[in-house]
């Protein structure tokens, strides 16, 4: 028995040699769960942090799902056509539009596309991308119920941080995608989605984890919709503490639980 667990110890220290693997592993298992140290926690049988699973009910019929299909792939267009803010991020390869269930609950806003959704030409795929995913999935849910969008829909030069004016001239078409979606909750990763879409200057780290409400135009006289500010995937894989992974699971729970909710009261 001894003997089998030194193996098992040995494969596990070259598998955390790696720190994407360590991270992965860690958010698994750690996310919002207990401080369990890394060798501990691996050598547990994995056990399913407490979510609520979600199930998805369905809320749209087929045709109106398929013209918010149509509608986003307008809008797709449109903005390819107009471009505006492409004028200050010249070095992008293409436009990165968003993806997702047209008619999903949940719709997360980031800020622009990175190197590789620069070269892909899909919202997070990269490292960012890939805790993005975790993240959907420790609340029970599978990126393809999502929508995902950014702030900006090309890549800033050397992945800079959005310049006011850019975000000024390409949020509009964000703006559009969730008045189409019309999702129960967006979810913001991070300062530059936060502060547009609630019109505020105040940093992420006192917004986080604080129910918000996006108020579309007064003149499209539609109901606002909940908005919880959480980190971006990017920085809490810079800043990679047990405190900011438990920020970001409480900020997911109280998603999920708002979704479980909504979605009882609806059947
Ligand atoms: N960071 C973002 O904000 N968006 C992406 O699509 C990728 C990384």
């Amino acid at each position: 028995m001894g003997a089998t667990l030194d193996k098992l110890d040995s494969k596990l220290d070259s598998k955390l040699d790696s720190k994407a693997a360590r991270q992965s592993i860690e958010t698994d298992l750690l996310l919002g769960t207990a401080d369990l140290p890394i060798r501990q926690a691996v050598l547990k049988p994995f056990v399913q942090p407490e979510v609520v699973r979600l199930e998805i009910a369905p809320r749209e019929t087929r045709s109106e799902v398929s013209e918010q299909s149509r509608m986003l792939d307008e809008l797709r267009h449109r903005h390819d056509l107009e471009c505006p803010h492409c004028t200050s991020a010249r070095t992008h390869t293409q436009t990165v539009f968003g993806e997702g269930n047209p008619n999903a609950d949940i719709f997360f806003v980031g800020e622009a596309p990175g190197e590789t959704e620069d070269r892909v030409g899909r919202p997070f795929v990269g490292r960012a991308g890939q805790k993005l995913d975790e993240m959907i999935r420790s609340i029970g849910l599978r990126r393809e119920d999502c929508y995902i969008a950014n702030v900006l829909k090309s890549r800033p030069p050397e992945n800079r941080i959005p310049l006011p004016i850019e975000i000024q001239r390409c949020g509009p078409y964000l703006e559009q995608q969730l008045l189409i979606v019309n999702p129960k909750v967006i979810v913001t990763l991070g300062g530059p989605a936060t502060k547009l879409l609630l019109k505020v200057e105040t940093g992420i780290t006192k917004l986080r984890g604080i129910w918000a409400e996006w108020a579309p135009q007064a003149q499209s006289q539609r109901a606002s919709i909940a908005l919880m500010p959480t980190y971006h995937p990017a920085y809490l894989l810079r800043n990679y503490t047990l405190q900011t992974r438990q920020e970001v699971w409480s900020d997911l729970k109280a998603v999920a639980q708002f979704l479980a909710q909504s979605t009882s009261q609806s059947v």
